[in-house]
């Protein structure tokens, strides 16, 4: 018993924290028919998941498909549909759900986070875990609620550990981003942290830079979304001195929403 709990505790040290399969697999067990006919040792065959596809590995051409295939999504059903057949994208492989956007979909606010954690991938809905626990409370402060919204990530899929997405994940799920948006049409986008800002805006500009201004957002077809940026739950929940200046985001937010 002490020996599986070392185990899993050096596990844990070196990062892993999901499995792939329910049952252990000795990879380099030879084939049978291989002991016998004294063949080269051939790895077994296993239904494994591929840990990357061809498209993942070009990520311009992977970019490229997921613009078009969104282009053709008419409705939110279809462009999850399609994201979830999308395999340009490494980090689906490692991950247990496609997490799409949750709420309503025709939401006045949308509120963009960076990547599913390990609890939005294990349930496939957006912010359930701590952090969507405390953003519900700030939506609460304002009288919103996370039905009346519509809440979504840059990235679908988790990364591994909650490691930072590399830049071309990001750029390669950003069209199904774009769609969403197009699709729900908000009235204000709230983004949440530097990452998601980043992403959407293509701006160096820091979080602490970002908040508190209205900066515009121009979708493929012309249309201006004003988006205001705040800090991300996770970091009000390492740094809960900063909640006063979230609290402050969220009235410039109600604001804006009952000017527009
Ligand atoms: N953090 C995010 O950015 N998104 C989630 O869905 C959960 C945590």
């Amino acid at each position: 018993m002490e020996d599986t709990k070392e185990i899993l505790n050096w596990y844990i040290a070196a990062g892993v924290d999901a499995l792939c399969a329910e049952t252990t697999q000795n990879f380099l067990q030879p084939k049978e028919s291989a002991l016998h006919d004294k063949e080269e040792p051939v790895l077994q065959q296993t239904n494994f998941r591929p840990a990357t596809t061809l498209l993942a590995q070009t990520p311009d051409s992977a970019y490229i498909n997921a613009q078009d295939i969104c282009a053709k999504a008419q409705t939110l059903d279809d462009l999850r549909a399609l994201m979830e057949s999308f395999e340009g994208c490494s980090l689906k492989f490692s991950a247990n759900s496609t997490v799409f956007g949750y709420g309503n979909p025709k939401a006045e606010v949308m509120i963009i986070g960076e990547a599913p954690g390990a609890d939005e991938d294990r349930i496939g809905e957006p912010f359930v875990g701590r952090s969507g626990h405390l953003l519900d409370k700030i939506l609460q402060a304002v009288g919103l609620n996370r039905d009346d919204c519509y809440i979504t990530n840059v990235l679908p899929w988790r990364p591994p550990g909650n490691r930072t997405p590399t830049d071309s994940e990001v750029a390669v799920c950003l069209p199904f981003l774009h769609r969403q948006i197009e699709l729900v049409n908000p009235k204000i986008i709230l983004l949440l942290g530097g990452s998601a800002a980043k992403a959407l805006l293509n701006t160096g500009d820091s979080i602490s830079q970002l908040r508190g201004r209205v900066v515009e957002w121009t979708s493929a077809n012309g249309k201006v979304f004003p988006t205001l940026s705040s800090y991300h739950p996770a970091y009000l929940l390492r740094t809960p001195a900063q909640k006063g200046k979230v609290w402050g985001d969220m009235l410039r937010l109600a604001q804006k929403l009952a000017e527009i």
